[in-house]
């Protein structure tokens, strides 16, 4: 199915184009060694924004040909349609057009021992049937914890703040993704499982637990930048053969085995649907664990990055409009969503920071059959079962659709002008001004994820004036160290 304003730029009918046709420029080298140079200039020689410049320049194209990792040993075919451009890049969320199955990681798919032996609702395509059952399912867990939403969150932010405040005081600086990490594994398991997960077996463990078992899965896609370690062996140990589950089985048993037992009435609900019960479970696990807590463990630090990079004026302006706004309700300081709605300057850097760093960069979709897809000025032949690759920071960073699209511009989404601008958003695997649903393959956590993105700015500013970082880089985002926090004069 296709959406109206996914076909943006698309020629409806799939072989017919007013533009004129270019030979999609760049090659894949000589099979094994053609891989592997990509492969290190992805990761070593270049880096992944040199590798994809550096190519755009020399082609004097947005869209061209090359090896995408890991490659060998791991995917089959690391070969690659590349998009990376606002009118190409929205092809692939047309699922009349690609296909999704297996492509959530990329060319290579880990494991299913990671998953239960089951293939997961995002390793599905649409046209399969369990797709729609389980995303029906994620939605309506999502719909029914609705109201639980800002009361859960408000008290997880209480103690990251906390804890946050305190080791600014103890050892002169925060690390806050390791703080963010406890509270957003907490919060998603009291959301969708009602449980406090130190009072399980999980202990306090289980943001370490997932955080290993999402690495063992992802280890193919990244480079941990550590100096002393030379790039070939880093490279043979990450980039060449898939990990093994083994190491991560216990402590994911025991994540299984909370969920399973604090999800009866979404099993039951599940089963009703026509999914397994164990199924079901792995499923849960897998949204909570790295759809979720994997999401929010990337997004947030860079949340707080972007926003501390915006400067003291910009912390005053969101200060001042988050506080008059909760303030102004005589007597009724509790936080809603109208109130949120309010606050567009919040509302507008959240989509910006969206927008300039996207968390999930990566997403690939296979064509369905021969296709020709619109650029800018020119359109591309695809035949059926070549594979597209989109590195969406440089659709969401498009200068024919963003001006300064370098630049981090608060205000950025404000007005009409700015609303106009949302379809160009596209985290989510989709324009923000779509909804997820059982016939596409948008995040079902689309609008939950930027509400928490709001509270996270509006617990923020209402407790602090202004703060400093310190900004390092991760194999995934960025690392995030609070040096300084000034409390609130007038809150
Ligand atoms: C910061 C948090 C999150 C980020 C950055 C994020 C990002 C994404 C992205 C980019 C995709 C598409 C992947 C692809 O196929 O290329 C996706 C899919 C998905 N996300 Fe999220 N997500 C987040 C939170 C959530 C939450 C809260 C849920 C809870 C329901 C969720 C559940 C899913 C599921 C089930 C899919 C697969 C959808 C399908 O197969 O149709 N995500 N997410």
């Amino acid at each position: 199915m296709t959406s109206p304003s996914s076909t943006h730029n698309i020629d409806p009918s799939p072989l017919l184009s007013k533009l004129p046709i270019q030979k999609i420029p760049g090659d894949y080298g000589i099979p094994f060694f053609g891989p592997i140079k990509d492969r290190y200039d992805y990761f070593y020689n270049q880096g992944e924004y040199e590798f994809f410049r550096s190519r755009i320049a020399e082609y004097k194209s947005t869209v061209f040909r090359a090896n995408m990792p890991p490659g060998p040993f791991i995917a089959s075919n690391p070969n690659a349609i590349v998009l990376l451009d606002a009118a190409t890049f929205p092809v692939l969320f047309d699922m009349d057009k690609v296909e999704k199955k297996n492509l959530f990681d990329g060319t290579y798919m880990p494991s299913t021992s990671f998953t239960g032996g089951y293939r997961v609702c995002s390793f599905l395509d649409p046209s399969e049937p369990n797709h729609g059952k389980l995303k029906r399912l994620f939605l309506s867990i999502l719909a029914s914890a609705h109201d639980k939403i800002i009361p859960k969150f408000q008290n997880e932010i209480n103690i990251l703040f906390t804890n946050i405040e305190e080791e600014v005081t103890n050892k002169g600086k925060a690390d806050f993704n390791a703080i963010n990490d406890n509270m957003s594994f907490d919060f998603v398991f009291k959301l969708f499982f009602n449980k406090n997960p130190s009072e399980t077996k999980i202990g306090t463990n289980g943001s370490k637990i997932l955080t290993q078992w999402i690495f063992f899965q992802l280890a193919p896609l990244m480079s941990l930048g550590i100096p002393k370690l030379p790039n070939f062996i880093e490279d043979l140990l990450l980039h060449t053969f898939k990990f093994p589950f083994f190491p991560v089985k216990s402590g994911y048993k025991n994540i299984y085995d909370v969920v399973y037992e604090a999800s009866t009435p979404i099993l039951d609900k599940a089963e009703k649907l026509g999914i397994k019960r164990d199924e079901a479970c792995h499923n849960l696990v897998f949204v909570a664990g790295f759809n979720t807590f994997g999401g929010l463990k990337t997004l947030f630090p860079l949340l707080i990055k972007w926003v501390s990079l915006g400067g003291e004026t910009l912390h005053k302006t969101l200060a001042k409009e988050i506080r008059s706004i909760v303030h102004s309700e005589e007597g009724n300081q509790e936080l809603t969503i109208s109130m949120l709605e309010k606050m567009a300057l919040t509302k507008s850097v959240v989509y910006e920071v969206l927008r300039i760093e996207p968390p999930v960069p990566y997403q690939y979709g296979k064509a369905k059959k021969d296709l020709i897809i619109n650029g800018h000025d020119a359109a591309f032949e695809v035949k059926k079962g070549e594979m597209l690759f989109g590195f969406q920071p440089f659709a969401t960073k498009d200068p024919k659709v963003f001006e300064n699209p370098e630049e981090f511009i608060p205000e950025r989404f404000l007005g009409d002008s700015g609303e106009k601008l949302l379809k160009y958003v596209l985290w989510s695997n989709e324009r923000e001004t779509e909804e997820p649903s059982e016939i596409n393959k948008q995040c079902p956590g689309k609008n939950l994820v930027v509400l928490l993105c709001r509270l996270m700015l509006t617990g923020f500013f209402l407790r602090y004036d202004t703060f400093t970082v310190e900004i390092g880089k991760l194999p995934l985002g960025s690392s995030v160290k609070i040096t300084s926090l000034t409390k609130a004069t007038n809150n």
